[in-house]
């Protein structure tokens, strides 16, 4: 099979090169242990700075839908500010406040809209994650935002259940570890470049079964072969590769998710510097075949749009 990424097509972004040259660097230099507090802020765990607030489409949206009661049982109860606790990460004492009040608004609104069962996770230590606690246990953003991202998946698949799930750049796992929870019998499919796969893989295959799991480069795509998937998806991954890589992953779901459900979370428009690309979600070539199930912004990330649709298999009408 001829992907253009197996094909001669560069397999990476210059955005991500110079990223990936950063997180391989770490991993080298410290290894894996702190993944949450370093190369997973550069996947989807947001820093909030107090001088720029106001600026945040994120706390803006959580602080309009909550009250004055939940931001004062979010950021009254006692906070851990040691730098001990928070090493390596270096932030203000004032960020590091910030940052557990912004972490519980948003676990807060994530237990009213976000899946339940998600909810219920233990957000496990390995991989060292900030220390945010809220009524006696641990918490993430990671595992709030998986929960919303979760709820929309669940209403893509319409009350089927997926047995095959291929996820495109998965970062260090997050979003793996609610869908293997959430469907337990589901076998779990990543795509991605170096060195997120290595980190993928390090992270999930300690927590999970690894028999559930498998790991393809970008430029072996042709590994899949005739494989199927009930669901694929890929979050705030798109914008930062080059169109021609959009098309080759768009293709491949149409290929191999044929009777199944695609997801995608990107930004709704983002200016890539490095390879001087403007990437707009309008803009994806979906293939027009496929059957849209929603399209609307992302609850908390707003500047992201997040949609669905079933694609169908080949010679059936649009379900
Ligand atoms: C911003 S991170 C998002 C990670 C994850 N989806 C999340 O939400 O936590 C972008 C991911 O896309 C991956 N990526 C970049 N270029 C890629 C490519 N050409 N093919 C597959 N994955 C790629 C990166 O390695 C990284 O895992």
């Amino acid at each position: 099979m001829s992907t253009g990424l197996s094909g001669g097509g560069e397999p990476t972004s210059r955005f991500w090169r110079q990223l990936g040259d950063v997180h391989s660097h770490e991993l080298d230099a410290y290894g894996f242990d702190d993944l949450k507090r370093r190369q997973a802020l550069r996947y989807f765990t947001w820093r909030w700075d107090i001088g720029r607030l106001l600026d945040s489409e994120q706390l803006r949206f959580l602080l309009r839908r909550s009250s004055v009661a939940d931001w004062v049982a979010c950021g009254l109860p006692p906070v851990e500010l040691s730098r001990a606790a928070w090493a390596p990460l270096t932030w203000p004492v004032h960020d590091r406040w910030l940052y557990v009040a912004a972490v519980r608004l948003l676990w807060q609104y994530a237990e009213k809209h976000g899946h339940a069962r998600v909810m219920a996770l233990a957000e496990p230590r390995l991989g060292n994650p900030p220390p945010v606690y809220f009524r006696g246990r641990l918490i993430s953003q990671d595992l709030a935002n998986s929960a919303l991202e979760s709820i929309a998946i669940e209403r893509a698949l319409a009350g089927r259940t997926p047995q095959s799930i291929l996820e495109v750049g998965a970062g260090y796992g997050r979003t793996a570890f609610a869908m293997m929870n959430l469907y337990a019998d589901s076998q779990y499919t990543i795509v991605d470049i170096e060195p997120a796969l290595t980190i993928a893989r390090w992270y999930l295959t300690r927590l999970f079964d690894p028999k559930r799991l498998r790991f393809v480069r970008a430029d072996c795509l042709e590994e899949l072969g005739n494989s199927h998937y009930d669901l694929a998806l890929s979050i705030s991954s798109l914008q930062e590769m080059t169109r021609e890589q959009v098309s080759v992953y768009l293709d491949l779901f149409d290929r191999v998710v044929a009777g199944g459900c695609v997801y995608l979370k990107q930004w709704r428009a983002w200016y890539n510097p490095h390879d001087d690309l403007m990437m707009r979600f309008s803009e994806y070539p979906i293939p027009r075949r496929w059957a849209r199930r929603f399209v609307e912004a992302a609850p908390v990330q707003t500047h992201f749009r997040q949609a669905a649709w079933y694609v169908p298999g080949v010679d059936e009408d649009r379900r």
